[in-house]
């Protein structure tokens, strides 16, 4: 295959040549997800050329420097949306320079092929090539096929470095344009066409390059994130001895970072095989199942994996193409798909309560870390839907498990199990007086136990179904801010 149709080489120019095409005002639709597949040599001539201003830049979630950062520093950057994770464009943001709208990220293309949000006008993609049928992507799908559908034009910037056995990889399928059911009802269905559809006349530009952006750096497991993992083990095997998870377990879904990315490490060690994953980002120890052969079908909207990792997947793309598929997010984060594959949705708090309702974006109530991503697409509508955290943070300055959430991003409702590396909290079916009961004794840190159990017996005294003493609820967070120690 060729990376360009040969009647496409007449739209082949610079970086420097492309940027003029984007203008003050405009919505760009770009690439990348996870810090993969997001174009970098366009955005950073738009940043050097410089005259672009209150750009409204939306991805398919998080990119790297070369994107948010250069249109940050440039001063470019005016609203974004769904999800981000470069420090440069966080800083922006709660320095309230740059305005964030965090999604479920199943809705971003939902949304906008329903006519609510921001008109697309430009489509930035980064491609491994470009063929009669339409393009082929780097190792995400995200929102790219539907902003190249809304967009006037599109800007592909063709990567030289990325494989061009990626092609036959992805299944592009828009459930919001087609309507109706979404026909996957097994990890491995494919429903739709291996390239994003794009009329030739949209095609504005063709940037060849050979820039590598950043990678995902993921956190050695730790003491704590292995324990993590063991208590999610030892509790997945009591709900196949219990008969509500077969042999094999239900799809896996797991979130994004280092503790996620440890969770699944346990799994390699746990015995269990014929695993499937449905899941919105393959990490690398999701892509060590598959090498290993613990899991035998993968389906996701991005391969976010390290630069070993990443080298690992090129290298042996032929064995990873027949059990693996990349789908547009609206599809891997469909809650009808979530429900009906009854996912074991594994995704990471930045805290929770007494009560088991999770804060995944804030820190402190005001700061956004991240974004909610697909945790709540996930959490809302699995089978089976666990947070897993280490009780505490910040070398222990900080407790993950505090009497209230700073900021509530999935209730009580959407959480089933709480883990950490002290212990496990089954909540199904618990009142809220139960839930404080558990995870106050098998979740939080010892350190904490004490002030936690104090603060749930004064609250007892004043009653209540959920029962809060409101002066106090946030006074752990407001002593970490005045001192730098929540004990
Ligand atoms: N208060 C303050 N800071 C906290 C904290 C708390 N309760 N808990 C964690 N942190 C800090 C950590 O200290 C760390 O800071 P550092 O970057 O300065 O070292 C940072 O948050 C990340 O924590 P870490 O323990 O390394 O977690 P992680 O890499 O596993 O990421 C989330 C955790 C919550 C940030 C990440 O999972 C996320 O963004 N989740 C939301 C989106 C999501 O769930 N998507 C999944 C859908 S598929």
């Amino acid at each position: 295959m060729d990376r360009i149709y040969e009647q496409y080489t007449d739209k082949i120019m610079s970086a420097e040549e492309a940027a003029e095409l984007i203008v003050s005002d405009m919505t760009l639709g770009c690439s990348g997800f996870t810090m993969v597949g997001y174009p970098k040599a366009v955005p950073q001539a738009v940043a050097a050329l410089g005259q672009a201003k209150n750009l409204t830049v939306l991805t398919g979630a998080s990119v790297g420097e070369a994107l948010d950062g250069s249109l940050v520093n440039a001063g470019l950057t005016a609203r974004r949306y769904p999800y981000q994770t470069n420090k440069t464009i966080r800083n922006a943001i709660n320095a309230g320079q740059v305005l964030y709208a965090d999604q479920h990220l199943s809705h971003t293309a939902a949304f906008l092929n329903r006519g609510v949000g921001p008109k697309v006008d430009v489509a930035v993609i980064e491609c491994a090539a470009v063929t009669e049928e339409g393009l082929v992507p780097a190792a995400t799908v995200g929102v790219s096929d539907s902003y190249v559908r809304l967009a006037d034009k599109v800007i592909v910037e063709l990567n030289e470095t990325l494989p061009l056995e990626l092609y036959g990889m992805h299944d592009i399928y828009t459930p919001s344009v087609v309507g109706g059911p979404v026909p996957v009802n097994d990890v491995m269905d494919r429903i739709g066409t291996p390239v994003i559809p794009c009329p030739a006349e949209k095609i504005a530009a063709i940037v060849v390059t050979d820039v590598v952006g950043d990678y995902p750096k993921f956190k050695p497991a730790d003491d704590d994130s292995q324990a993590i993992a063991e208590n999610i083990v030892t509790f997945l095997k009591g709900e196949v001895a219990a008969g509500r998870q077969p042999k094999s377990l239900t799809p896996l879904q797991s979130g994004v970072g280092s503790v996620a990315n440890a969770v699944l490490s346990g799994l390699a060690t746990s015995g269990f095989s014929g695993v499937r994953i449905f899941t919105e980002v393959i990490q690398d120890s999701a892509l060590n199942l598959i090498r290993d052969g613990i899991a035998i079908g993968a389906s996701c909207t991005s391969l976010s994996l390290s630069e070993s990792a990443q080298k690992e997947f090129f290298d042996n793309i032929g064995y990873y193409r027949d059990r693996v598929i990349i789908r547009p997010q609206e599809v891997s984060n469909h809650p009808e798909l979530v429900r009906r594959l009854s996912l074991i949705a594994m995704n990471t708090p930045i805290e929770c309560d007494i009560y088991g309702n999770v804060n995944s974006t804030h820190i402190m109530g005001t700061k956004i870390m991240n974004g909610i991503g697909g945790s709540g697409d996930f959490a809302r509508n699995a089978g089976l839907s666990i947070f897993a955290t280490a009780s505490t943070a910040k070398g222990g300055l900080i407790s993950c498990v505090v009497p209230m959430c700073s900021h509530i991003d999935h209730t009580e409702h959407d959480v089933q199990v709480l883990v950490t590396e002290q212990g496990v909290a089954d909540l199904r079916w618990k009142a809220p007086r139960e839930r404080a009961e558990l995870i106050i004794e098998n979740c939080a840190h010892p350190d904490y136990k004490p002030m936690l159990r104090e603060y749930f017996r004064d609250a007892l005294a004043l009653g209540g179904h959920t029962p809060h003493d409101l002066t106090k609820a946030l006074s752990w967070h407001q002593r970490f801010i005045e001192t730098g120690s929540m004990k």
